[in-house]
């Protein structure tokens, strides 16, 4: 092999303005730079328990076992059904896009006996649609996304928890795409578990999954404990119902490997939950509220640019996430050759669409770290150029200004 033929990592430039990843905090990277520690280090025992009141802060929770995965959302998301289903339970899946595909998938292979409820792709459930379903279904747990990439949506769910209490039935949302840039109350809204990620909102790199679980989930889990031969001792017991089926997600020995026992587990991945500790205080000081208020100033503007370049959106706008936008591909404008010219041309990474959507949307993302003006503005300018020299006509400059008045009446 000529060694000479690798060169060292030199990425090149990019604006991510699709529906994630996006661009990384430059203070997430520094911290992700940051030399490795042991894993029983007291300085890296005292960095999870930070990082475990950290994202308290972040779900808005008093739950203790809030923690991160090591993996990307997905398996935050694994780790959370592999250890709450067990075979033959029943679970109900709204499903309004790509990602309740997802949970449906990951459900079956937990041996779920998976039920489901559609609308159509760009539209959200009512809360009633849900109860109906609840009732005839009657299943032990409510898996849910709030914010489903694929379409843009944001499942409203202030009111499925009380619906949830009534029916017995745990409730669960995947929050990977819509934490930090739309309001998510894990205790007032009753949710049993969540599950998210780090490259959306929080703006740091995928690879862990924070989580936090209700004291009710975390008794369903402990039904299920076990401890692995070989670090057991005498005064370990099991649980009294069948252990996860899978060792890598087992939430009961992830919370005896974060909690006081520091059981062994796996080995951390110790830049990882660096970088997510970063992100974490990163939105905590920014305050919730406001980086809620920061992804909504510059979705908008964004939407108010794409709109006056006379461009259709995608799907039911009141229920849009504030963070990503579906934008219609005009008709004869070739989606691909428009996003392959924004790379390459400006170096403005957007977004195709998945299923029904390829090829008919675009998604373009305004989120975490470029969540900003000057990453908006590039954008609309970057769209514009392209489209026009593609032959779609708009009346130039209008969109930047729709965009530009939009910042000056806005507050960020
Ligand atoms: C809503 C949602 N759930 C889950 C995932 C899967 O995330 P990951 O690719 O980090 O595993 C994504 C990724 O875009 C997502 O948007």
């Amino acid at each position: 092999m000529d060694i000479t033929q690798f060169s060292q990592i030199n990425p090149p430039q990019r604006l991510l303005m699709g529906p994630g990843p996006i661009n990384a905090d430059p203070r997430v990277l520094r911290a992700m730079s940051s030399q490795l520690l042991g894993q029983y280090d007291p300085a890296m025992t005292h960095y999870m328990n930070e990082v475990m009141a950290l994202y308290r802060g972040v779900f808005c929770t008093e739950n203790r076992w809030t923690m991160l995965i090591d993996g990307t959302s997905r398996a935050g998301i694994e780790a959370v059904l592999v250890s709450a289903i067990r075979p033959g339970d029943k679970v109900l899946v709204p499903v309004f896009g790509r990602f309740g595909h997802l949970l449906c998938e990951i459900a079956r292979r937990c041996r779920a006996e998976v039920h489901t409820l559609e609308v159509p792709w760009g539209e959200v459930f009512t809360p009633d649609q849900i109860e109906d379903a609840i009732k005839k279904v009657k299943p032990r747990l409510l898996l849910t996304v709030q914010g489903d990439t694929s379409t843009t949506m944001l499942q409203p769910l202030a009111e499925l928890g009380e619906i949830c209490r009534r029916h017995h039935v745990l409730f669960y949302t995947d929050a990977t795409a819509s934490i930090g840039g739309n309001a998510l109350e894990t205790d007032a809204w009753g949710l049993d578990a969540i599950s998210a990620g780090m490259q959306k909102c929080l703006g740091g790199p995928s690879g862990t999954s924070p989580i936090t679980l209700s004291d009710n989930m975390v008794d369903v889990i402990r039904q299920r404990k076990c401890v692995e031969e070989g670090i057991r001792t005498e005064a370990h017991s099991d649980g009294s119902e069948e252990m996860i089926y899978s060792n890598y997600f087992d939430l009961g020995m992830i919370m005896d490997y974060w909690g006081p026992e520091r059981l062994n587990h796996h080995t951390e991945a110790t830049t990882a939950l660096f970088g997510a500790r970063e992100c974490a205080r990163l939105i905590l000081q920014e305050g919730l509220d406001n980086g809620i208020a920061r992804h909504k100033l510059h979705g908008d503007a964004l939407l108010a640019g794409i709109q006056h370049m006379g461009l259709e959106t995608f799907g039911n706008l009141q229920y849009k996430m504030n963070n990503v936008l579906g934008v219609m591909i005009p008709q004869g404008v070739n989606g691909d050759l428009v996003r392959k010219l924004m790379l390459e041309d400006f170096g403005i990474e957007i977004g195709t669409s998945f299923g029904p959507l390829h090829g008919k949307v675009w998604r373009i993302g305004t989120m975490g770290y470029n969540a900003r003006k000057d990453c908006v503005m590039q954008t609309l300018s970057a769209l514009e150029a392209v489209l026009n020299h593609l032959g779609f006509n708009t009346v130039q400059g209008a969109a930047m200004q729709a965009a530009w008045d939009h910042y000056r009446h806005g507050s960020c």
